[in-house]
């Protein structure tokens, strides 16, 4: 067995322990704090959520994904099937069908897996009266065992009809809920922030900003190694070190080129450079056919301010080394470049430096 996982939540022994934020997050939750999750993609954000709330003994985790949601139909359909899976006795499902009479709950059951699913009718009532019974159902049940409720991919709000009369009946009403935490998280930097530090926003600085970097050296590198050695392959730190600069610092991505180097090796192999090359190389035949269409959409001038990036860095693309490496004249034309690279999030702004959304995708062009 593979002793790697990407591109999925990951808990248990798949679940590298995060002590500091864990703890940190677990205070804020305790206190009934509001919170919002900032990170980039692929960091950890809903695992570490989920493992944290999942720990605390004295919660219940009610996870909300919004991904995809386009109607209130969907917020509401989503968060009631999300408080469905809470529990699964009978007396439990009984008083939430009551809860929800407002909303004209049908239950149903999934002809597949037998599990019972509900769907609702918000048809009959104002978006702002469905939100009010759902979350009234949330506090109710709160009072039993105390609910933390995690809205995942939040910044998909956005997307619904009058989305700022929604956000501003959702945040009227979780305002009057102090005992219950809610988590906000989302992969969309941008829309993030729109939502929580914009003033005209319904959410503006309604929440604890929760930052989610890179898993510490400290944290990941014994647990990678442990990893390896479940999967009989040896590897020392420096070597993990070099993946993980590779990686770009992403924990989703550390654990892909792992999977790839585990791929690799055979059993009882002590895992070097050379290794390393070989499990970048299968990672570049697993994705080279998406890398095709982005260059296929770049100009000259764009591919060039790329791949000057990918070799000497983003930190300071306006210096007159970056512009003498990349052999455009000026400054301004390097700066459209970069503009339209980080339109296409082929690039992103990360403390001032200009980063490769894909880092695999940088190691492949500076091999071009
Ligand atoms: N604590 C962790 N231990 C081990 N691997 C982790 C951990 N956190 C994240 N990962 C790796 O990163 C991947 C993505 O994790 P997760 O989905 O939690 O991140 P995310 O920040 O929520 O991503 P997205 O931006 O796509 O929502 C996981 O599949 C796993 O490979
Ligand atoms: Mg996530």
């Amino acid at each position: 067995m593979n002793p790697f996982r990407y591109g999925c939540v990951v808990d248990g022994e798949y679940f590298c322990p995060r002590p500091v934020l864990e703890k940190e997050l677990s205070r804020l939750v305790s206190a009934g704090q509001n919170i919002v999750i900032q990170g980039e993609r692929r960091m950890g954000k809903t695992s570490l959520v989920c493992q944290t709330v999942r720990n605390m003994r004295k919660f219940k985790l009610l996870y909300i994904d919004l991904l995809g949601i386009r109607t209130i139909d969907d917020f509401c359909r989503k968060t009631t099937s999300a408080i469905l899976s809470l529990d699964k006795r009978k007396s439990f499902l009984t008083s939430l069908i009551d809860l929800l009479k407002n909303i004209r709950p049908t239950l149903s059951f999934d002809p597949m897996t037998a599990n019972p699913t509900l769907s609702v009718d918000v048809s009959a009532t104002t978006p702002s009266d469905s939100i009010e019974t759902i979350l009234d159902a949330i506090e109710k049940l709160s009072e039993k065992k105390k609910i933390c409720v995690v809205f995942d991919e939040f910044q998909d709000m956005l997307y619904l009809d009058n989305a700022n009369s929604i956000l501003a009946s959702l945040r009227s009403k979780i305002q009057f809920q102090p005992s219950i935490p809610y988590i906000f998280m989302g992969s969309v930097r941008n829309s993030m922030a729109e939502l929580f530090s914009n003033s005209r926003s319904p959410f503006y600085k309604s929440a604890a900003l929760f930052d989610i970097g890179k898993i510490d050296d400290e944290d990941f590198i014994p647990f990678l190694k442990e990893r390896f050695k479940s999967g009989n392959r040896s590897i020392d730190n420096q070597i993990l070190k070099r993946i993980i600069e590779l990686s770009g610092n992403v924990s989703g991505d550390v654990q892909e080129l792992c999977d790839a180097l585990w791929t690799v090796t055979d059993h009882n192999k002590e895992i070097d450079n050379e290794d390393i090359f070989d499990a970048l190389n299968l990672v570049f035949a697993r994705e080279s056919k998406s890398y095709m269409p982005i260059l296929s959409q770049l100009t000259k001038q764009q591919l060039a301010v790329l791949k000057c990036i990918s070799l000497i860095g983003g930190e300071n693309p306006f210096s007159v080394e970056f512009i003498k490496a990349s052999k455009i004249s000026n400054a301004s034309s390097i700066r459209k470049a970069i503009l339209r690279l980080v339109n296409l999030d082929i690039l992103y702004l990360n403390d001032g430096v200009y980063k490769f959304s894909n880092p695999f995708f940088k190691e492949w062009l500076k091999r071009q």
